[in-house]
């Protein structure tokens, strides 16, 4: 795999994530799949923590149609090709990729390890692919920043009521040098996710004898927590006047998203932000189609990982149509349910310029922080290396419709 920024790095700043102690790093060797790290996360995590992480919404037929599209596309291998080289390197919104993968933005990352963000977006910077820092991060825009300087940066914003609050965190980003602003637009409410409300892990947070019960059985998580503090949203400090607790912030932007945000609010963030503009949770081809009159560089197809509407379709299933409404005027991502080198292969095949990755990452950081957030990189790309060339595939150009059994 080549790099990118990461080549030209030398030493990076310390970084506020601890490292895990060396017999985790060493048995991370031993875990060969993603399910596997997810395994380990659920072993490390409260459960809460875990089901907030793992969980959809309502019955969860969108979170489980994501992951199960893939296995109704098969790859139809070509043999006797030349694939001693692979090159899984593309140019995306406009800088290399050494991988079609970026790291999809997650909230509240720090209950899953300290400074998870740091954590993720060093390995995403070490791996050559861009990392995407979301506005309920649990390390500031300006921390990641400071703390993953070899990392293509990208910032996602929801809009909130307080709309000089939000432009304000877009202003921020673009002072600390982001290269990209993602406006994510399917949560003009939030999904019911049942395993959080069953979990009392709900907003506001209360400690309840079932949660309090919950994180004493995970000893380990705990003793993190006590050494590095309780995790705060710390981009929303400022955003509840005269607090930093987090569970009134969290709560106060639960009820704060913006349910009147609509086309002409989006033709203004496009006129303020003068760099990489993507729209993330598109479904709909017209949509689509209006992102692209908008003058957008991409958007993420994306139902949110199954969070928000469920019976909404999966990502591979809505984005064929998407490709071709928009496909050539400008970048199609999509995400939701990758965990395989060939789901990969699979998403460009149908017209994806690149994926984005949620829950991977967040299970790898959770199983042991910046090493358990690298092996889920490595595992990928080793698997989509291995995919391609059991594939006959040299590189991503020869990527697509015709390689899928019709
Ligand atoms: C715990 C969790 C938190 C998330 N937080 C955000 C967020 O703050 N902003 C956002 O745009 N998407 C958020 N997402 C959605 C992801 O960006 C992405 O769309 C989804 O995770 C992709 O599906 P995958 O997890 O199957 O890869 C979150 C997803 C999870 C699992």
């Amino acid at each position: 795999m080549t790099t990118s920024k990461s080549a030209t790095s030398t030493t990076l700043p310390k970084s506020s994530s601890p490292a895990a102690p060396a017999r985790v790093k060493q048995s991370l060797q031993q875990a060969y799949s993603i399910d596997e790290l997810r395994r380990r996360a659920r072993r490390n995590l409260p459960r809460a923590v875990f089901d907030f992480y793992d969980g959809g919404a309502e019955n969860e037929t969108t979170l489980r149609a994501n992951q199960s599209a893939y296995d109704g596309l098969n790859i139809v291998p070509r043999y006797l090709v030349d694939v001693s080289k692979i090159d899984t390197s593309i140019n995306l919104l406009g800088a290399p990729a050494s991988l079609p993968i970026a790291v999809a933005p997650t909230g509240a990352i720090g209950y899953g390890w300290p400074f998870g963000d740091v954590a993720i977006a060093r390995a995403a910077g070490a791996a050559g692919i861009p990392y995407a820092l979301p506005t309920s991060s649990t390390s500031s825009i300006e921390r990641v920043a400071r703390e993953a300087p070899n990392t293509r940066l990208w910032f996602q914003s929801y809009m909130l009521r307080k709309r000089d609050f939000t432009m304000g965190l877009i202003d921020r980003a673009r002072n600390a040098g982001y290269e990209a602003l993602i406006i994510t637009i399917d949560m003009p409410t939030g999904g019911k996710r049942e395993r959080d409300m069953r979990n009392d892990f709900g907003l506001p947070f209360r400690f309840t004898p079932r949660n309090m019960l919950d994180f004493a059985s995970k000893p380990g998580w705990v003793s993190r927590l006590l050494r590095h503090g309780m995790p705060t949203l710390e981009n929303m400090v400022g955003f509840v006047p005269d607090t930093l607790d987090t569970s009134t912030i969290a709560s106060s932007v639960g009820k704060n998203y913006d349910p009147t945000f609509n086309w002409n609010d989006l033709a203004k963030i496009r006129d303020a932000w003068p760099r990489r503009l993507i729209i993330k949770g598109v479904l709909h081809p017209q949509d689509a189609r209006r992102v692209a009159q908008i003058g957008c560089d991409g958007l993420i197809v994306s139902n949110h990982g199954g969070r928000q509407l469920d019976g909404a379709p999966s990502s591979l299933q809505a984005l064929p149509a998407i490709v071709q409404e928009v496909g050539s005027n400008l970048e199609v991502i999509m995400d939701g349910g990758i965990r395989r080198g060939s789901d990969v292969i699979k998403a460009l095949a149908l017209g994806a310029k690149a994926v984005m990755i949620g829950r991977p990452m967040l299970y790898g950081v959770s199983a042991g922080g910046q090493d358990g957030a690298e092996r889920a990189l490595f595992l990928l790309q080793e698997e989509l290396l291995r995919s391609m060339r059991l594939s006959g595939l040299a590189s991503i150009s020869e990527i697509d419709r015709d390689i899928l059994l019709q």
